[in-house]
């Protein structure tokens, strides 16, 4: 059958843009059609949809069970006033770590599968996300340096990557002590990892991982910076620029993202559905009691 849209592949080795389909309105073919784009280019950009919450939520729905519905990526408080840029504002401290190259829930006993992300409200300049294509990372590494992660795993958490920023949510009168926090065991991920649907090998690292079995705490932090320098540029990333009423969907299995900097005393309202990764094959290899 017809394509149930019109796909323009994003000038990087990733991504594309869809339009000329309203996501909130699609039957079972179009929407095989969209997941299938969605497992080749990694990024859909959806411009225009101007979703209200629970269709996105049902749109995310669709790709599977839901991490969390629907949570506000923001720097506007629920009573409506802007957060002041305070340095101990611990969900300032969020939105600043969020700015470090990551794939969402690695901390976790479950990696993410992926996630849907919509402007509501957007700053006149800055704040885009950027996205980076861990296929093409690995496929760009020389031979001795994929041979050599094959064997190799990092710790992630969300306690290392916010420490780093002076942000403990172990303090009691932190502001912030929500998702991600995980207290459990941490979990243990290959540095490389085969997407369950594709068969692709990616690089899984970021800004939670850390502590590579079998090397010192500050030889695996050089390490994992340099993997993540190298895997970061051109033509392996985009950074989407929000107006309102975009809609993104990504896969969190072969993509990094990362917020960028913006004039915080202006508003910046984003909503984040995550999607669940199937236990299968984004569980961690093993967990630690610390890492
Ligand atoms: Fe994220």
């Amino acid at each position: 059958m017809a394509r149930a849209f019109e796909i323009e592949p994003i000038d990087a080795t990733f991504g594309a843009v869809v339009r000329g389909i309203r996501l909130a309105d699609i039957d079972a073919a179009a929407f095989r059609q969209l997941h299938d784009a969605w497992l080749e280019y990694a990024l859909l950009v959806f411009p225009g949809q101007h979703l209200r919450r629970d269709e996105q939520v049902a749109f995310a729905r669709r790709f599977g069970a839901l991490e969390f519905e629907i949570l506000p990526i923001s720097n506007v408080r629920s009573d409506g006033t802007v957060r002041p840029e305070q340095d101990n504002d611990d969900v300032i401290k969020i939105l600043k770590g969020n700015m470090g190259w990551h794939h969402d829930s690695t901390y976790m006993p479950v990696q993410a599968k992926g996630a849907v992300f919509s402007a509501e409200e957007v700053p006149g300049s800055g704040g885009q996300t950027g996205f980076a294509d861990m296929r093409a990372a690995y496929d760009a590494l020389d031979a001795a340096t994929r041979a050599r992660l094959e064997g190799m795993s990092a710790h992630h958490s969300l306690h290392y990557s916010q420490s780093k920023l002076g942000h403990s949510a172990r303090k009691a009168d932190g502001e912030y002590h929500g998702y991600g926090f995980h207290d459990g065991p941490v979990p243990l991920r290959p540095l490389v990892k085969v997407h369950p649907e594709t068969g692709r090998k990616s690089l899984l690292i970021g800004r939670h991982a850390h502590n590579i079995p079998g090397l010192a705490p500050d030889e695996s932090e050089r390490f994992i910076e340099g993997l993540i320098d190298f895997a970061c540029q051109p033509p392996r990333t985009y950074h989407h620029d929000w107006t309102p009423g975009d809609t993104v969907l990504w896969d969190n299995r072969c993509l990094m993202h990362q917020a960028t900097p913006w004039d915080m005393t202006q508003r910046r309202i984003m909503w984040h559905s995550r999607i669940a990764g199937d236990p299968a094959s984004e569980s961690a290899v093993s967990a630690v009691a610390s890492g």
